[in-house]
């Protein structure tokens, strides 16, 4: 399937069929994606443990139990919990050695560059070192890596679903993470028991409304023809609420035995 339909079949599916495991291999394809994803400096902060409902004990799945979507995880035979080690910002001369070797910085003999490095680009790294590991970048980064395996599921025919929680010290302690660590949120991964639309297209803000062009007062011109393109290559789907949404709602909601309102 092209990159473009993928982007636009994509869906949060928060119904699964939680009788239905999860191959490793697939979370494998998953964490392969991530990992090759950007990160500032090729620091390469993004951090999981995917906890399988069918081989994990039942302490590490009672780590998982979360105040919010809590139904989600207790259904799901997968969650990755997604997680952010800032101690990975340490090691950046040596990313940055790597990039330089790799050929990824940059131009000018490697002796030049190499002394640029050194002398002046690492230096201002090491002064800004804690600002560096502090909540934002870092995040951005992860999240960069987070969508690519979210990508990856819909092709592999997964569904997932990004879910936040309060309780991150309280999780990540519960699967022996180290506590410098910070949780990103946790992804519940199955087989879906929705239809792919899941509803439709869920509403975003207006295009010119989040995007300007050389200025904020600008609103970025939106092209029809673009907007054509993309619809033909299935960027667009139908928007929801489709009119049997409701109906498969109550259906998913019977077949799953989920208390209402399904909301925590
Ligand atoms: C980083 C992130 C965190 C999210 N946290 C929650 C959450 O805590 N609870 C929840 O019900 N949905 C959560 N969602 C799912 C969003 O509500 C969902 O993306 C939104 O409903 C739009 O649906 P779509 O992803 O199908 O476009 C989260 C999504 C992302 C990307």
């Amino acid at each position: 399937m092209e990159l473009r339909e993928t982007i636009g079949r994509r869906r949060s599916i928060r119904f699964v069929r939680p009788y239905k495991p999860v191959e490793p291999e697939k979370i494998q394809m998953m964490f392969e994606a991530a990992r090759i994803a950007s990160h500032w400096g090729n620091v390469q902060s993004l951090r999981a443990v995917a906890v399988f409902k069918n081989t994990a004990t039942q302490e590490q799945i009672d780590a998982l139990e979360a105040p919010v979507a809590g139904w989600q995880i207790r259904k799901a035979p997968a969650v990755i919990v997604w997680y952010c080690d800032p101690s990975a910002v340490d090691e950046q001369s040596d990313r940055l050695h790597e990039l330089l070797d790799a050929g990824a910085l940059g131009f000018g003999s490697k002796e030049e560059k190499r002394k640029a490095m050194d002398e002046v680009l690492i230096p201002i790294f090491d002064s800004i070192r804690d600002k560096l590991k502090e909540p934002g970048l870092n995040e951005i980064d992860c999240g960069q890596g987070i969508a690519q395996a979210t990508l990856m599921a819909y092709e592999l025919g997964l569904g997932t679903c990004c879910l936040g929680s309060p309780a991150g010290d309280q999780i990540l302690a519960g699967l022996g993470i180290p506590d410098h660590c910070r949780l990103l949120l946790l992804q519940t991964v199955g087989y879906p028991a929705e239809h792919w639309e899941a509803g439709g297209q869920r509403p975003r803000q207006p295009f010119e409304t989040l995007f300007s062009m050389n200025h904020y007062d600008q609103p970025f011109p939106r092209s029809e023809a673009v907007v054509e393109e993309l619809t033909r290559d299935k960027l667009f789907t139908t928007p929801a609420p489709l009119p049997e949404r409701e109906d498969e709602l109550d259906y998913l909601q019977r077949a799953l035995e989920v208390d209402p309102p399904g909301l925590l």
